[in-house]
Parts: structure tokens; C-alpha cells; sequence
């Protein structure tokens, strides 16, 4: 995949914001297909563990009622469905807490003649959600609809399951004499003359077809349309090694959810399956074409459209999932795409864009982004849940040790040794006791270096810091978050 598709839009991007001001600025009429999984409207608190991080953080979604959550999406579907072209598709995911709201707000919006289908994706067993006692059935499935942009001639890509054994027991129960298995199948055309079908006779029976007479006169040739031996009519022999399987239909229940071991899992609650997505765009684009997830989390949609060869935008409100997704992408296992603005520019690779890189912005982050920001701005990595380091909030490897530990695959207590401990603090000032604390856990973690990030520091917390190396030789770099905007980081980390 090359080139820029659209002279007018951008894409293997992945923007940084809310995508209601994100979407404004692209063109009418400019995507061939949207996904969005937006965050539901539930009162359940999600556990996010953000990469190996031990840190639970809790987030409640922020829509107390159907009707802010339905207020809150609808000026976002209106983009959505701006952007969208007239042969595009349109998918929304959600589950039961919103799903009938959504169906009717997305009415509105694209038209109810345009809601194709609505695709129930089974994606747990029983046991998860009915628990002996609970008086309702398991809540075992989340709900995709479908609309088109406008016109008939939306993209559209049959997929194929393949049959199921109890199927092909039932129908193919036919062998001929070189032991291809096959089905009858009715070759008389629905509907009649009415119809349009041709009346003619074949292997001496007079009926209206469903083929021209040229065309049957060949099956018979071949011998593929005969009298099946307990028929008197004609009929076709659809041979099993022939088939393309079944088409999908609307119920998905051969896609498993994102099983925590698995190696796809990025620690996300929320992330959706890569095949879940794959299907979708398999289904509703073709190569080349440009796909937008303006909710895109860790990046499910927009890695299926990499590896599809699509064309991509992402949009997510979270710096956190913007970084997860970039180191998705660029995984050498998954996408192996560089994120490189000249190489973006001749078509390889992708982008960041809008990530927060003022002070305001990211004294506005919630603390826990903030903290990512962080750590990932000095190359390091989240806490590792088992070492267990209180106070610790990344660890920074120095590079010769990061080449033992893939050479050796080192275990954790020789990780442990050789790491520059991380402290994040999203205060205006961080003082005295912040950095006695900061102390505390490099002492126990036996770490000889560690970087502090604040806005700034009082007097008495520099002192400190003085103090602490004078008399016990460890060291604390002060870092401010200017100074690591200011790129000035790179002298202090040398
Ligand atoms: C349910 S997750 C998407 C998961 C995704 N489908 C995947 O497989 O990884 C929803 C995402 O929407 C993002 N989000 C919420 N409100 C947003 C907004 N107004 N603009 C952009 N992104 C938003 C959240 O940060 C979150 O990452």
C-alpha cells in the first residue's frame, strides 16, 4: 500500500482528541467505511490495566442517563454520517444498555431506509453473566448495526463460514461414481414466467428455469444437471469440495472474545477481536479504501485495515490509547509499520497527530494519562505488577541492560537490578515529602538512579535531592515537564 488514496484527506493517521472537533475538520463524503465501538452507557467500572502495569485504574463511564449518552452521540453520528460516502458503511457497536436508543437516534440520522442489518455478535457463555440466583437471562451478546451511506450500490463482499458437520451430514448425502460428494439442488426458476424465467424443456420435462437453455444444455453435457434417481424433475449437483461454505448471516457466534492470555491481548477491557473486525471490513471494503474507528481504543479496526491493505484513520480522546495503538502498529508480530513523518509523507508508515504537548494540556490529563505521558515520554515502561515496587511508576532500562535481558531473557530479580526508577507527579510544585517517598522505594528497590517529573519542585525538595546524594550516593533527577517538552531531557538522561 502506497501513496495517499484522497487528495483531500490524510490517512494512516492517528489522531489524538475528542473526535467531535476531530471529524469537523474532514471533508463530506470522504470515508468508504466507519466503525465505532463507543464507550457504553453502563454503570459498571471498568478495570483498566493499562500494558504491564499493576495499577487498577477505575473509570466510570460518564453518562448517567440514556439520554446524555444518546446526546452526547448523536452530534458525533452527524459527523459521521457527513463524512461517510453515499457507497460507504456505517457500524455501531454496542450492547443492551443502549442498543434500542441507538437504533433510533441512528434512524434519524442516516435514514431508516438505509439500516441494513443488525448483527448480534455472541460474545461470552452463560456462566459470565447469569450467576445462579440472578433473575435474567445471560446477557451474552453485544449488537452491531449496519447502515449504508445513501445509495444501493454500497460496497458489499459476501463472507463464507464453513459448513458445519451436521449440515454437510444432512445435505450432502450424494456421491458420484469419481466420489465427489454433492446435493441436489432445484434448478426451476422462482417465481415463474412471471419472473422472468425462460420455459423450456430439459431431459424431456417442460418448466420454467432458472438458466437459459444455452447454459442448461451445457450442465447436461457435463453431466451436472440430471434426474436425480428418486426425482422426476431436473436438478443441479452442488458438489461439497465446490462450495464457498455458508454466508454469514446475522447471528456471529464463531468469533470468541479477547481471552486475557492471549497474545493479542493488549490489557485493554474493551478491545475487540481482531477476526471480529476483519469480517467487517472484508465484508464492507476493498483495498484501498479508506476506513475510520473515530473511537479506535487500542486500534482493533484500524490494524485489520493494515493488514487488508486499507487505507486508515484512527481518532481517540486518550493519549494513553493513542500510544498503545502506535505500539501496535509498530510491532514487528503485528504490523511492523513504522511511525515516521518522512515516511509517512511517501506513503509508508503512519502518524501521531494532536498528541497533548502543552503544559495545559497536560495539566488537564487525568492523572493516570498523565502518568503514561510520562513514562513514555523518558522511554520507559509501566510498573510490573509481581516486582511490586511501591512508589515506583516506570522503570527506565539502561540500553546495555535492556540487550542482556534479550539475550539472557533475563528473569525479573535481573531486571530488577538494573533499572532507573520512575516517580510522576501531577503537581504544581512537588515538595519535601514527595521526594522522601520517592527515596523510600528506590532504597528498597535497591536503584542507584531514578528520574522524578513534576511540574516543578520547592527549594526544600531539591535540597533533599542534594542530601540524598551526598550521603548515600543515589541519584534523583529532577525533571520538569517543560523541560521534557523543551526536548531539553535528552542532556539529562545522558
Ligand atoms: C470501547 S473503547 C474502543 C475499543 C476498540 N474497539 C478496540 O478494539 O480496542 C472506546 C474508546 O473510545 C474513546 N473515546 C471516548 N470518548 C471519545 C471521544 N469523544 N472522542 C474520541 N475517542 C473517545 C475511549 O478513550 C476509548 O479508548
Amino acid at each position: 500500500m502506497s501513496g495517499k488514496p484522497s487528495a483531500v484527506i490524510d490517512t494512516r493517521v492517528i489522531y489524538c482528541g475528542d473526535n467531535l472537533e476531530q471529524l469537523r475538520k474532514l471533508p463530506e463524503a470522504c470515508v468508504d467505511l466507519i466503525y465505532i465501538d463507543p464507550p457504553f452507557n453502563s454503570n459498571r467500572n471498568y478495570e483498566v490495566f493499562w500494558g504491564e502495569t499493576k495499577e487498577k485504574r477505575s473509570f466510570e463511564d460518564r453518562h448517567e442517563s440514556t439520554r446524555a449518552y444518546i446526546d452526547y452521540m448523536r452530534p458525533r453520528c452527524e459527523q459521521l454520517a457527513r463524512v461517510l460516502k453515499k457507497t460507504g458503511s456505517f457500524y455501531y457497536h454496542c450492547d443492551w444498555h443502549a442498543s434500542h436508543y441507538v437504533k433510533v437516534m441512528l434512524d434519524g440520522i442516516f435514514g431508516e431506509n438505509n439500516f441494513i442489518n443488525e448483527i448480534v455478535w455472541k460474545r461470552s457463555t452463560s456462566h459470565n453473566d447469569a450467576k445462579q440466583g440472578s433473575k435474567h437471562f445471560g446477557r451474552l451478546h453485544d449488537v452491531l448495526f449496519l447502515y449504508c451511506g445513501g445509495s444501493n450500490e454500497y460496497t458489499w463482499n459476501t463472507q463464507y463460514v464453513p459448513l458445519d458437520e451436521s449440515y454437510i451430514a444432512s445435505h450432502y448425502t450424494n456421491t458420484d461414481a469419481d466420489g465427489r460428494r454433492f446435493r441436489w439442488d432445484n434448478l426451476t426458476g422462482p417465481g415463474g414466467a412471471a419472473k422472468g424465467n425462460p420455459l423450456y424443456e430439459v431431459l424431456g420435462v417442460k418448466k420454467h428455469w432458472r438458466y437459459t437453455n444455452k447454459k442448461m444444455e451445457q450442465l447436461v453435457a457435463d453431466g451436472i444437471v440430471a434426474i436425480p434417481p428418486k426425482g422426476s424433475v431436473p436438478a443441479l449437483k452442488r458438489y461439497l469440495d465446490a462450495s464457498k461454505g455458508l454466508p454469514v448471516g446475522s447471528v456471529w457466534d464463531d468469533i470468541f472474545p479477547v481471552n486475557s492470555q492471549a497474545k493479542e491481548a493488549l490489557g485493554y477491557p474493551t478491545q475487540k477481536p481482531l477476526p471480529l473486525l476483519e469480517r467487517v471490513l472484508l465484508t464492507s471494503s476493498n483495498e484501498n479504501d479508506i476506513v475510520l474507528d473515530a473511537f479506535c481504543g487500542c486500534g482493533t479496526a484500524i490494524v485489520a485495515a493494515q493488514k487488508l491493505k486499507r487505507q486508515w484513520i484512527g481518532i481517540d480522546i486518550s493519549p494513553t490509547a493513542c500510544r498503545v495503538m502506535a505500539k501496535r502498529l509498530k510491532d514487528k508480530k503485528v504490523c511492523a509499520l513504522p511511525e515516521n513523518e518522512d515516511l509517512w509523507a511517501i506513503g509508508r508508515g503512519f502518524i501521531v497527530r494532536d498528541l497533548p504537548w502543552t503544559e495545559k494540556k497536560l495539566r488537564e490529563l487525568p492523572p493516570f494519562e498523565f502518568e503514561n505521558w510520562a513514562v513514555i515520554a523518558l522511554g520507559g515502561r509501566k510498573n510490573k505488577a509481581q516486582v511490586g515496587d511501591k512508589g515506583i511508576d516506570g522503570r527506565i532500562f539502561p540500553v546495555s541492560a535492556l540487550d542482556n535481558v534479550r539475550v539472557a531473557e533475563a528473569s525479573e530479580l535481573a531486571l530488577e537490578e538494573r533499572f532507573y526508577a520512575m516517580q510522576v507527579k501531577q503537581k504544581d510544585k512537588a515538595g519535601r515529602p514527595d521526594i522522601d517517598a520517592f527515596e523510600t522505594a528506590m532504597r528498597r528497590a535497591k536503584c542507584e538512579k531514578g528520574f522524578f517529573v513534576s511540574f516543578d519542585y520547592s527549594s526544600d525538595a531539591l535540597r533533599e535531592i542534594d542530601r540524598f546524594f551526598r550521603e548515600e550516593h543515589r541519584i534523583i533527577v529532577p525533571l520538569t515537564v517543560g523541560e521534557i517538552l523543551d526536548e531539553e531531557i535528552a542532556k539529562k538522561l545522558a
